[in-house]
């Protein structure tokens, strides 16, 4: 639970799986998933055409595919692991148990990928011709197949993680991976990945077409028709994406959007969000009838707001799941739904493992307090840096030292007002332990005035806040 990195205090866990997550789709899906296919085809008509041009194209392109996907991609997909590892134990053991042979399939096909690529770029100039040539088209489609290949078994995670289904009730391999999520989210995603590829093909032209507008003209073409014929499956696949997701996670969409402070746009951010969309395929639209009208330095701005839609999507994703990482199984806090009632009862320090108190006493209350936030907060609160938990309550009840019954009153029932909070998994002592550490924070932080500043009769009301403390 205690992250050793020394930033963790203030990104906290939230942040930090979330930025190593949202990098690596932002890799895999345009990068790998899209671009790999829309390369081998790019190469496929280049030789139809004997163009040599588009094939040196596709070629660079290639490289750059190949240099970014093995290193950032590959190290932020490790990188989930690692920090999910640390931050979510329970969390990723329950998915490594319901999903072992698929991860057990993913590793063959990921290494699979990982040599293909290679092969596919280091040979490129070498099978130019004749049979080798097709050969060499082959490895690209092979290796689009791998690519896709991981996108079909991980999503089935992901819309497990959102939906379990009647996998609660049966626990079948089959029902995980066949949850009501699974099919909508996969075509949703094979299209955004095969759109995304589109945009960052524009990029890369910006840089490789410089001294050659009419390849970049033939290019724009292609790729715009690549990227129009997706179109329809894409924005259909996200309605049907969207009204498969339950209703309880469709009422986080506020919240997930823009956080809580700007959910009021809400409604603006929605239309933005379908301004990126338009500027996108009028691009493509314009790109496909008349290459000629899209300046060079245009190739770079789809591309850019295809990503931060990506990312942005990824986000919303991993948002409204809250309050569970598996849906009608597992709490964020590692806690299971079936485990709830027994540590409200018993108390969670009674069950914990690295705790330094089994129980709540008036000699550790605020050590106590520490760990609870540690087991039931820090996955998404960090103490006074992003989503700071001080931040939270003095927006709530102001800056003065606060009222610890009040306090205690929203713990134990925050999940019923803030949907994405799970509820409270501890004994009446551990919500009081908590509240008493988070006052004590709260003088520590010195935001709440100290008592050289309030005078004497100040001095004594803190004191006698302060016996709680103890
Ligand atoms: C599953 C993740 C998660 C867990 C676990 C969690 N929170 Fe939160 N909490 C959030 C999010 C997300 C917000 C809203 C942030 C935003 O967008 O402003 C929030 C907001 C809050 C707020 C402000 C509410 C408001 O209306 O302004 C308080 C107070 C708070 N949390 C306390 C806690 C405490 C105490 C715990 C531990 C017992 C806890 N939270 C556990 C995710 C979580």
């Amino acid at each position: 639970m205690d992250f050793p990195l020394f930033f963790m205090d203030e990104i906290g866990n939230r942040l930090l799986m979330a930025v190593i997550a949202i990098v690596h789709v932002l890799i895999n899906h345009p990068l790998a998933v899209g671009a790999y296919p829309l390369v081998t085809l790019l190469e496929w008509w280049g030789r139809r055409n004997n163009d040599a041009a588009i094939d040196n194209l596709a070629y660079r392109v290639a490289f750059v595919l190949f240099v970014v996907t093995t290193t950032v991609g590959a190290l932020t997909g490790v990188g989930i692991w690692f920090s999910a590892g640390l931050i979510a134990p329970f969390g990723i053991g329950s998915l490594l148990r319901v999903f072992f042979w698929a991860w057990f399939i993913e590793w063959l096909v990921f290494i699979s990928e990982v040599v293909l690529i290679m092969v596919y770029v280091l040979t490129w100039k070498r099978w130019a011709d004749g049979l080798m040539k097709k050969v060499h088209i082959g490895v690209g489609v092979l290796l689009s197949a791998l690519s896709w290949a991981t996108m079909v078994i991980i999503v089935a995670v992901l819309g497990f993680m959102m939906g379990s289904g009647t996998w609660t009730q049966n626990q079948s391999f089959l029902s995980a991976v066949f949850n009501p999520l699974y099919l909508p989210q996969l075509a949703f995603r094979t299209a955004f990945a095969m759109v995304a590829a589109g945009l960052v093909v524009w990029f890369l032209m910006f840089f490789f077409t410089k001294q050659a507008p009419e390849l970049r003209r033939r290019a724009v073409r292609f790729v715009s028709i690549w990227i129009l014929g997706w179109t329809p499956l894409w924005l259909g696949a996200s309605l049907w994406y969207w009204n498969a997701v339950p209703a309880a996670m469709q009422a986080n969409v506020n919240v997930g959007l823009l956080t809580q402070a700007f959910q009021n746009w809400h409604s603006d951010f929605v239309v933005i969000l379908g301004v990126v969309v338009a500027i996108i395929l009028v691009t493509a639209v314009v790109g496909a009838l008349n290459p000629r009208l899209i300046p060079r330095a245009v190739l770079l701005v789809p591309c850019v707001l295809g990503l931060f839609l990506l990312g942005h999507f990824e986000r919303v994703r991993e948002f409204i799941r809250k309050p569970h990482v598996v849906a009608d199984y597992m709490y964020s806090n590692g806690v299971t739904m079936t485990e709830l009632p027994v540590f409200q009862r018993d108390g969670l320090l009674t069950y914990a493992t690295y705790v330094r108190h089994k129980s709540v006493t008036s000699a550790n209350k605020i050590e106590a307090g520490e760990d609870i936030s540690m087991l039931a907060c820090s996955r998404c609160h960090t103490t006074t840096g992003v989503n700071a938990l001080v931040d939270r309550f003095e927006k709530l009840y102001g800056t003065e030292p606060w009222d610890e019954a009040a306090l205690g009153a929203f713990v134990s029932s925050m999940h019923m007002s803030r949907t994405y909070m799970p509820p409270f998994p501890g004994n009446t002592a551990e919500a009081e332990a908590l509240v008493a550490y988070l006052r004590d924070l709260q003088q520590k932080r010195g935001s709440a005035p100290g008592a050289q500043t309030l005078g004497i009769p100040r001095a004594a009301a803190v004191d006698n806040n302060a016996n709680v403390n103890q």
